[in-house]
């Protein structure tokens, strides 16, 4: 009885982090996203089929460790982020601080719900998770 529901506190601690990741455990929930979540980059990216100068917005980056690879898919892509944990876009950014500083990427924190930009601002808009 104890087991089932120690399990269960676990799996919602997990659901937690993986929902908006924060402390030191949400790091670690970052660091599990990339090795767990990297096919289906793949996937997505194959199925986004950038083109040059695409200018995108990805959803819920986590702690952005695929940017390189989704800048990397055509020539001249501005990418943006959105995400509303502080901590991933702490992390994000200070990871990928030389593409912010080239104009390249910008992340925001904030809720999906909230967007600010115009519409028709982006040519692709993607949420992988
Ligand atoms: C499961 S993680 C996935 C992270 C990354 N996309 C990956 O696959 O490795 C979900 C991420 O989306 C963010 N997120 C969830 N709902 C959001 C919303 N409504 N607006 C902005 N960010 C959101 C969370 O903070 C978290 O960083």
């Amino acid at each position: 009885m104890f087991h089932r529901f120690f399990k269960q506190w676990k799996w919602k601690r997990l659901a937690r982090q993986l929902r908006k990741p924060s402390g030191k455990a949400g790091k670690d929930t970052g660091l599990l996203m990339n090795l767990s979540n990297r096919y289906m980059y793949a996937l997505t990216l194959e199925q986004l089929a950038l083109k040059e100068g695409d200018q995108v917005l990805e959803i819920g980056f986590g702690n952005g460790h695929f940017f390189q690879q989704i800048l990397s898919a055509a020539e001249g892509i501005h990418l943006y982020g959105i995400d509303y944990s502080p901590l991933m876009v702490a992390e994000a950014g200070k990871e990928h601080a030389a593409l912010i500083q080239s104009g390249q990427l910008q992340l925001v924190n904030g809720n999906s719900d909230t967007m600010t930009w115009p519409d028709q601002y982006f040519d692709l808009i993607f949420v992988s998770m």
